[in-house]
């Protein structure tokens, strides 16, 4: 792998590499996904062309272990990117299909142009007789245009002449296969495929719907000669396929260049008269293919201008990409759309493109660049409150229950099984209880209005959410009268390992520390909330969510007296933590080499993780990921605690010697707390964090998919993590913690109504330029000390200690 600022190039071609290069060669605006996959051909292992609409889910039934289960999936859509090609040399019979897997290749070079967001593929295969074809590919998914995509494949006949035979076409036949350990469940999510031709064959057209969900698709393609006119595509129809097929003639060493370009609707989009209408309507008025190229590269400059982040070297250059997968899976188009944060991008099927509470590391980065693509995600949410307070209400509480995994409706889509692929054996998941997926929510809408000032949404959806969410907590927590105490029981806190009490006959947990403080959180911005919203919006809130003064008071009361539980001088993960078995970290070590998914060690041993103190990611620490050290001390002491610098480090260093990490947020988070904690350590897992899908260091599931909160929060970490930054207070205050290897960054952020604040760190000093005509004046706050900073000026500051 080489790399260059703006690029990511892959050298030659790797058949067992080749489904991690499509999921990070992926190109995406945000509407729809299509993984970076062969043209040529989509059998075999290698290959799994994969192309996702944002939102695009249908449910299934299948039966496992002599169960049913139902499980909501993010739908593989039909293929637009099909096209072959053989050469027919004069006077000489027509070759095989060539594909990079045949025997005819002889090199080839893919690269990914993050700055204009295009994927160039390069080959050249040689016949028996040594006659040469040169194939360029460059292909986009219209970052101006949500809709369209396109590709052109230029053929050079090296030193021969003859004929080119192209077939182009969208491929129906497709089922969501993209993860071998959903190989199980059902899979075919389309029925009622239908194909045509329009206009002499110059354009063709597939249309289906979801076995379920009813979403009608249609994808429509113009494959044409670039200048030849006279050689014209034909249609060839199946139910399942339409395909396009041209024979041209090239000259020696002559360059002819075959462009497709396909629009794709499906009946969730406004403005349309039908998905298949306005598909082929769009596809036959497109522009050329330099056209709508030049179109796509301006939009992304567009794009990126708003998104500026200067980290120098390898960290800076992955980070980009990390930017592009971001910007990709959650574009401004988003904003226009009825979706939530993919765990995976538009990228892969893990997870089947179910919203998780990932998205706490990707709004806090967003709200500071695409505010409204962070207020349309929040809609999401939003828009399901009912489904949250449906599900509270089913399982005896009030407010909002948010699901663990969210799909269409807001439903809980967690599945009911899982499968160890270690043991072959299916498993009861109850990762559906981890409740803390409310905070979350919650933390969002605040943060998000806090860098936005959006006080109107802040008033209205965002305050009933919150509210909902802290009325929530509020019914979950118990009062222990031996305690003296609220207890909130029975939940899974952010480490998967334990979901229970050994020997338990019922799931859950009590007291997980970082659900309980975070719920006290949610309740006490609740509150302030509940003061200061304007009066008619409080009326007609309190009065539609029938919120009176004396539940208020019960939620005061928890907010200051939830339990947190400590053992050994340090917060307990939960109650009982401590009295687990230690775990014989250096024997699993030896005996397993990679112990990430210790859980499936121990399961297939016949064991369970929940008999040890081993957690699979950082849980009590992403305490420390939320809050600021004066926010999470002021926390503590709320509830009767004090959390001074030394406890605190105790804490970190008896989670960290006892996490194995087994999801990519982990050493994120663990990056970002000791940035502040133990500087020398944080290094090492900023650079896991960076490395966790270019090196697929989680061990080939970054091929089923991006992890798309890992890449948002390592931006975040450069964004919030190492400068300090908080919005509040109409303020931004900063605390900056450069770390050695990354002491000189710097970051655009739009803060307000002030586009573009250039906030720069180098070494001991920050600079921050407010660019001329904005709103008036940025207040900023470093070590206390208040600066008004005008705006076309800049200011240098020291950083504390100097
Ligand atoms: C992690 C969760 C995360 C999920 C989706 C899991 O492996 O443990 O925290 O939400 O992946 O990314």
């Amino acid at each position: 792998m080489t790399t260059r600022a703006w690029t990511w190039t892959y050298e030659g071609y790797d058949p067992g590499a080749e489904r991690l290069r499509e999921a990070l060669c992926t190109l995406g605006n945000g509407y729809f996904g299509t993984r970076g996959a062969a043209s040529e051909t989509s059998e075999g292992p290698a290959h799994y062309p994969g192309t996702y609409a944002a939102g695009v889910y249908n449910r299934l039934i299948s039966t496992v272990a002599g169960r049913q289960v139902e499980n909501e999936d993010m739908v593989n859509l039909p293929n637009w990117l099909p096209l072959r090609y053989r050469v027919r040399p004069e006077g000489a019979a027509p070759g095989p299909w060539l594909s990079p897997d045949g025997p005819h290749l002889l090199t080839h070079r893919q690269s990914l142009d993050l700055r204009h967001g295009t994927l160039t593929r390069w080959s050249v295969y040689e016949d028996d007789a040594g006659r040469r074809l040169r194939v360029e590919q460059c292909r986009l998914v219209h970052m101006g245009e949500p809709h369209l995509a396109a590709q052109r494949t230029s053929f050079t006949a090296e030193g021969w002449a003859g004929t080119v035979e192209v077939e182009s076409g969208l491929d129906g036949d497709v089922r969501n296969a993209g993860v071998e350990r959903y190989g199980d469940l059902a899979n075919r999510h389309l029925t009622h495929l239908r194909t045509g031709a329009e206009r002499d064959d110059t354009v063709v057209w597939l249309r289906c719907r979801t076995v379920n969900s009813d979403i009608r698709i249609a994808l429509a393609a113009r494959t044409r000669v670039t200048d030849r006119p006279a050689h014209p595509p034909h249609a060839r129809l199946t139910v399942g396929q339409a395909v396009q097929t041209l024979t041209i003639p090239v000259g020696r060493d002559e360059t002819v260049a075959v462009d497709k370009t396909v629009a794709l609707y499906t009946s969730r989009d406004p403005a349309i008269s039908g998905p298949q209408t306005t598909a082929v309507q769009e596809v036959r008025r497109a522009a050329d293919f330099p056209r709508l190229l030049a179109s796509h590269h301006r939009a992304w400059e567009r794009i990126w201008r708003e998104a500026a982040l200067d980290v120098p070297g390898e960290a800076g250059r992955i980070l980009r990409l990390h930017l592009f997968h971001v910007l990709q899976t959650l574009s401004p188009h988003t904003a226009g759309l009825d979706v939530g944060v993919p765990a995976r991008g538009l990228h892969g099927e893990a997870y089947r493109g179910h919203v998780f509470w990932d998205e706490l590391f990707v709004l806090p980065f967003l709200n500071l660049h695409f505010p409204e693509v962070s207020r349309s995600l929040l809609g999401y949410r939003h828009r399901r409150l009912p489904a949250a307070i449906h599900a509270a209400r089913s399982v005896g509480r009030r407010g909002a229950m948010y699901p663990w995994q969210s799909g269409s409706d807001g439903r809980e889509e967690t599945q009911e099984l899982h499968l160890n692929p270690r043991s072959g054996r299916w498993l009861p998941d109850h990762s559906r209880l981890q409740h803390h997926v409310g905070s979350a929510v919650a933390y969002n809408v605040w943060q998000y209005c806090q860098a936005s000032g959006d006080t109107e949404f802040l008033h209205t959806d965002g305050a009933e959410t919150l509210l909902q969410i802290a009325r929530f907590w509020a019914s979950s927590a118990v009062w222990d009268p031996a305690l003296e105490r609220y207890r909130i029981r029975g939940v899974v806190g952010p480490d998967e390992y334990h979901d229970g009490y050994p020997d338990a006959t019922v799931p859950g947990l009590d007291d997980n520390a970082y659900t309980n403080v975070t719920a006290a959180w949610v309740l006490t911005r609740a509150l302030e909330l509940c003061r200061t919203l304007p009066l008619s919006h409080r009326h007609q809130l309190f009065d539609r969510i029938r919120l009176a003064p004396s539940e208020q008071d019960g939620w005061d009361d928890i907010a200051h007296r939830l339990h947190v539980p400590y053992h050994a001088g340090v917060i307990s993960q939960f109650a009982g933590y401590g009295d687990l078995a230690e775990l014989d970290w250096e024997g699993y070590r030896k005996r397993y080499g990679d112990i990430r998914r210790l859980d499936r060690i121990l399961e297939a041993e016949g064991d369970t993780a929940n008999r040890y103190q081993a957690s699979k990611q950082a849980d009590v620490l992403m305490l420390g990921y939320l809050f600021s050290p004066r926010e999470l001390a002021g926390l503590f002491r709320q509830l009767g605690h004090s959390l001074d610098d030394d406890s605190w480090r105790a804490t970190v260093d008896y989670y960290l010697a006892r996490t194995s990490h087994g999801s990519t947020l982990s050493s994120l988070v663990h990056a970002w707390v000791l940035a502040r904690v133990r500087r020398e350590d944080a290094w090492a897992f900023a650079e896991e964090a960076l490395a966790g899908d270019v090196a697929d260091v989680q061990g080939g599931t970054t091929a089923e998919g991006i992890h798309l909160g890992a890449m948002a929060g390592t931006l975040d970490f450069v964004q919030r993590g190492l400068t300090g930054l908080e919005t509040r207070d109409n303020a931004l205050w900063l605390d900056p913690a450069p770390l050695p290897q990354l002491s000189k960054f710097g970051v655009g952020i739009r803060y307000r109504s002030h586009w573009d604040v250039d906030l720069r760190i180098r070494a001991q000093r920050v600079r921050i330029a407010v660019p001329d005509g904005t709103d008036g004046p940025v207040r900023v706050v470093l070590d206390g000390v208040e600066s008004v900073i005008a705006p076309g000026t800049t200011r240098r500051l020291e950083l504390p200690g100097v």
